[in-house]
């Protein structure tokens, strides 16, 4: 029988005949699938499991915070992390072309990665052990959509935050290999997984890197952390986050318009709120959200951050938009 229970009595099982007494590295990235992969491995074989997580400075408000301390106090992970924000920052400097930035992100990731990678590498051998296996969040639609066909062009370069460098000689344990989302998600609940890690909506590898439309900064980034915290805030308190399939904030960072604001005039930027519905992210429309709740989000963000004074809502179906700007 095919209970949530089951899959991860099946698959602890499966991971230990697997890999022994081998150590095992996996990058956890923030999102849904690292970490259920990692809750799974770390029940079957413990502290044989080194987490690393590479924290590029582009996750949204709290982000880092839910892996460094929620995932870890959920599973008991062993976790190193590589606080790479000043690497990121460097790289992307005066950087605005979408897939340049997409390109950069990608490339620093595996270097950071490789570099954590070393540490752990050696951390493993001053205990006379090796690491011999990488896990992978890979899901049962990930695994059809390689193996299939030639049908999604590669309209904009993919990258996973937690992608594999080429070279790679490590063995792959993937336990979410036969499963589709929605299962993935009981499996982490299962586990004991916090709500906030399980139930996150998808986000994009380069992070708030494509959703500054701009070169990124350190204060920009400061900036849309805040606004985006705020409209997931009223979302989630509005209780649609489950109906919307995301919902994109973005800075329009280059862009400047005129407001007003007390006695005095403003030149700030504007946010663009992208709430989209969607069944797999290859289609997608834009959410019907409440005038109310788009009010309240907007009377906050503007009140709150000081640096935006207009906020707009995108409705534009995908095609012909992306979900993302970038
Ligand atoms: P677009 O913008 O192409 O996005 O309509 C489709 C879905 O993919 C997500 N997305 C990414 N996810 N790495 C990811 O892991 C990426 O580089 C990336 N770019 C876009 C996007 O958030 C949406 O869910």
């Amino acid at each position: 029988e095919w209970t949530t229970g089951n899959i991860v009595e099946e698959q602890v099982a499966a991971i230990r005949a697997q890999v022994g007494d081998a150590r095992v590295i996996c990058g956890l990235s923030g999102g849904v699938d690292s970490a259920v992969a990692a809750a799974l491995v770390q029940k079957a074989i413990g502290d044989q499991l080194t987490c690393v997580f590479v924290d590029h400075g582009l996750l949204r408000e709290g982000e880092a915070e839910q892996v460094e301390r929620d995932f870890v106090a959920a599973t008991g992970a062993k976790l190193y992390v590589a606080d790479e924000r000043e690497r990121f920052l460097a790289a992307l400097e005066g950087v605005t072309d979408p897939e340049t930035k997409r390109k950069i992100i990608g490339r620093e990731f595996i270097r950071a990665f490789e570099g954590a990678e070393k540490a752990v590498l050696a951390e493993a051998a001053a205990d006379g052990a090796t690491v011999e296996f990488l896990v992978q969040g890979t899901l049962y639609p990930d695994v059809v959509e390689s193996g299939g066909g030639e049908g999604a062009a590669n309209i904009k370069s993919h990258h996973n935050v937690g992608g594999l460098p080429e070279d790679m000689v490590f063995k792959l344990v993937e336990p979410l290999r036969a499963l589709f989302k929605d299962e993935v998600r009981a499996v982490g609940a299962e586990l004991g997984l916090p709500a906030e890690i399980v139930q996150r909506q998808p986000f994009p590898g380069p992070g708030l890197g494509i959703r500054i439309i701009g070169a990124v900064s350190e204060d920009r980034l400061r900036i849309l952390r805040k606004a985006d915290a705020i409209a997931r805030e009223e979302l989630t308190a509005s209780g649609l986050d489950q109906e919307v399939w995301q919902m994109p904030v973005v800075l329009l960072a280059d862009v400047r318009s005129v407001g007003v604001q007390g006695d005095g005039r403003t030149y700030g930027h504007p946010i663009v709120l992208r709430p989209v519905s969607s069944e797999d992210a290859m289609t997608a429309d834009w959410s019907r959200l409440p005038y109310e709740l788009l009010a309240k989000i907007s009377n906050r963000i503007t009140n709150e951050v000081e640096e935006v004074n207009r906020v707009t809502l995108d409705v534009t179906s995908k095609p012909p938009g992306t979900i993302e700007w970038e």
